[in-house]
C-alpha cells in the first residue's frame, strides 16, 4: 500500500469530518433545511417572473411611445397637407385653366384636334388632373374624413393606380393586368378604392424587391348566395361582388406573420421604416364598403389579396374626351368673386371665352355693395368659398337674403368639404371644385341658368 504524505493524510481527515458534519446536519436539519431552500426557490422563480413582465413592460412602453410619435407625425402631416391643398389648389387651377384656354386657343388656329400641339397640351390637361386626383387623396387620408360614396367604374380607378405604380416601381417587376369584368360598378369612395390598390400593390412590391417577380391584378364578377359559407360567417349581404385579385410572386408570409397583417401598427419592414398601417387602413375602408378581404400566402411562394366589393347596378358614365365644339355656352351676366386675383382672372377669361358677360370683385363687400344697387344687372353670383373679409357662406346668405331666387355657384376647394346637400343648404344652386374642369363649369353653368328661366 502506498503510503501517505503527511498533507494526503491531512487532507483524508478533514473530508471524513466534513462527511460526518454533513451526515449529522442532514439528520438533525434536514426537514427545515428544504423547506428554506423550497422557500428560497419560490421566491427566486417569482423574481425572474416579475423581471419577465417588467421587461416585456417596458418593451410595450417603447413601442408604445413610437405609435404615439408615428401618430403625431401623421397629424403634422395632415395638418401640414391641409394647409398647403388650398394654396396647392390655387396652382393647379392656374395650370389646368390656362392649358383649357390654350387647347382653345390652338384649336382655333390650327384648326384640326389632333395637331401635335394640341396633343401636347392633352397631356398636360392630363398630368393637371392627376395631380387635382392626388391632392384629394392626400387630404382623404390626412383627415381621415369620412367621404360621401358614389357609383364607381371599379376597372377605371384600379387602371389609373397601376398607372401610378408603374412609374414608381423598378422594371424587374412586370405588372400583369387580367380585367375580365371591365364595366362593373360599385358604391365607393374613389379616392379610398384607389388606396386600397396602392397599398396591395406596395406591399407586392416590397415583397419582390430583391428578386423581381410578377404582380397580377385581376377584376371579375363572383357570385355569393345565401347558402355561401362567406356570406353567413362575415355577414355580408348575398349577391354580385367585383373581386380585385392581387397576386405576388414575392416572399410570402409564414402563419404567425398571416395571422397579425391586419393589425395596426404591426409590421416586419421596421428597418426600412414601414408603419405597419397599410393593410388596416385597407381593412377599414373594405369594411366600411361592406366587403371583404381574404389572403393566401405560403413562404418562398408569394401572396394573394383577394378584395370582394358589392357591385351595383349603374349607368356606365365613361370619361368621353371632350369636344370642343359641343361646350354649353351663354351670353348671360356673372358677378364673380374670388380673392385671389390670378384664379379670379382666369375664370373671368374661362367665362368670356364661353361667351358670358362678367365682373369681377377680389373684395366680397364690394361685390355685395354692387349687387345691392343693381341686382338686376346679374342673372348669376359665382363666389369662392374661403374668403379672409366674408366668407362664401356668408356672401351666399346675403345674396340669397335679398334675392331669394338669385342663381348662385359656389366655388371651393377640396379643403372645404363641401357637398350638394351642403352647397344648397347654404342657399347655392350648384357648386363646383377647384381647379375648374372647362367642361364641368361650362355645362353647370348652363344647368342653374336654364333651371332659372
Ligand atoms: N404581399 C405581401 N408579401 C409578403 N408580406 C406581406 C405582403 N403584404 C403584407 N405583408 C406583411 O404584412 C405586414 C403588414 O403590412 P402593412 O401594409 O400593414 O404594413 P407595412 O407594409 O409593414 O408598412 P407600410 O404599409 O407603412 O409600408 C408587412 O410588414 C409584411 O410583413
Ligand atoms: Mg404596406
Amino acid at each position: 500500500m502506498k503510503k501517505l504524505s503527511e498533507q494526503e493524510r491531512r487532507d483524508q481527515l478533514r473530508n471524513k469530518i466534513i462527511g460526518l458534519g454533513e451526515k449529522s446536519i442532514r439528520k438533525s436539519y434536514y426537514p427545515e433545511l428544504q423547506q428554506r431552500i423550497a422557500e428560497l426557490e419560490k421566491t427566486n422563480t417569482e423574481l425572474r417572473q416579475e423581471i419577465a413582465v417588467r421587461k416585456k413592460a417596458e418593451k410595450t412602453n417603447v413601442r408604445l411611445e413610437q405609435q404615439l410619435q408615428q401618430a403625431m407625425k401623421m397629424e403634422a402631416i395632415g395638418t401640414l397637407a391641409g394647409g398647403i391643398a388650398h394654396d396647392f389648389n390655387n396652382i393647379l387651377t392656374a395650370i389646368i385653366g390656362y392649358t383649357d384656354l390654350a387647347r382653345l386657343n390652338v384649336e382655333k388656329h390650327c384648326g384640326s384636334e389632333n395637331c401635335p400641339l394640341s396633343l401636347n397640351l392633352d397631356h398636360l390637361l392630363a398630368a393637371g388632373h392627376r395631380a387635382r386626383e392626388l391632392v384629394k387623396q392626400i387630404l382623404t387620408f390626412s383627415r381621415q374624413q369620412k367621404r360621401e360614396n358614389v357609383p364607381v367604374q371599379l376597372s377605371a380607378i384600379v387602371r389609373e393606380a397601376l398607372k401610378l405604380l408603374r412609374s414608381t416601381i423598378p422594371a424587374s417587376i412586370e405588372i400583369r393586368e387580367k380585367f375580365v369584368s371591365d364595366e362593373g360598378h360599385i358604391m365607393a369612395d374613389p379616392t379610398q378604392i384607389h388606396q386600397i390598390v396602392m397599398n396591395l400593390c406596395t406591399n407586392s412590391y416590397h415583397a419582390m424587391r430583391e428578386n423581381g417577380g410578377i404582380l397580377a391584378v385581376k377584376l371579375y364578377e363572383t357570385e355569393m348566395d345565401s347558402a355561401d359559407i362567406r356570406v353567413d360567417r362575415l355577414q355580408l349581404r348575398p349577391g354580385t361582388f367585383m373581386v380585385l385579385e392581387i397576386s405576388d410572386s414575392g416572399v410570402g408570409m409564414n402563419r404567425m406573420v398571416l395571422e397579425r397583417i391586419f393589425d395596426p401598427y404591426f409590421t416586419t419592414k421596421e428597418e426600412s421604416g414601414g408603419t405597419g398601417m397599410g393593410l388596416a387602413v385597407v381593412h377599414g375602408i373594405i369594411r366600411e364598403h361592406n366587403g371583404h378581404i381574404s389572403v393566401y400566402s405560403e413562404p418562398g411562394e408569394g401572396t394573394t389579396f383577394k378584395v370582394f366589393l358589392p357591385q351595383i347596378i349603374a349607368s356606365v358614365q365613361t370619361h368621353v374626351v371632350r369636344q370642343l365644339e359641343e361646350l354649353p355656352a351663354g351670353t348671360e351676366r356673372i358677378l364673380l368673386v374670388d380673392d385671389e386675383e390670378f384664379v379670379l382672372n382666369l375664370e373671368k377669361e374661362i367665362l368670356e371665352k364661353l361667351g358670358y358677360q362678367v365682373t369681377t370683385f377680389l373684395n366680397p363687400l364690394e361685390a355685395l355693395d354692387v349687387y345691392d344697387t343693381h341686382m338686376d344687372e346679374f342673372d348669376l353670383v359665382m363666389t369662392d368659398m374661403t374668403m379672409p373679409k366674408m366668407t362664401g357662406a356668408q356672401l351666399v346668405a346675403e345674396i340669397v337674403a335679398r334675392n331669394p331666387q338669385a342663381a348662385v355657384i359656389i366655388c371651393t376647394g377640396f379643403s372645404e368639404l363641401i357637398n350638394e346637400r351642403k352647397a344648397k343648404a347654404l342657399g347655392a344652386s350648384e357648386y363646383v371644385m377647384k381647379p375648374f374642369v372647362l367642361r364641368e363649369i361650362a355645362t353647370t353653368l348652363r344647368k342653374v341658368l336654364d333651371a332659372d328661366a
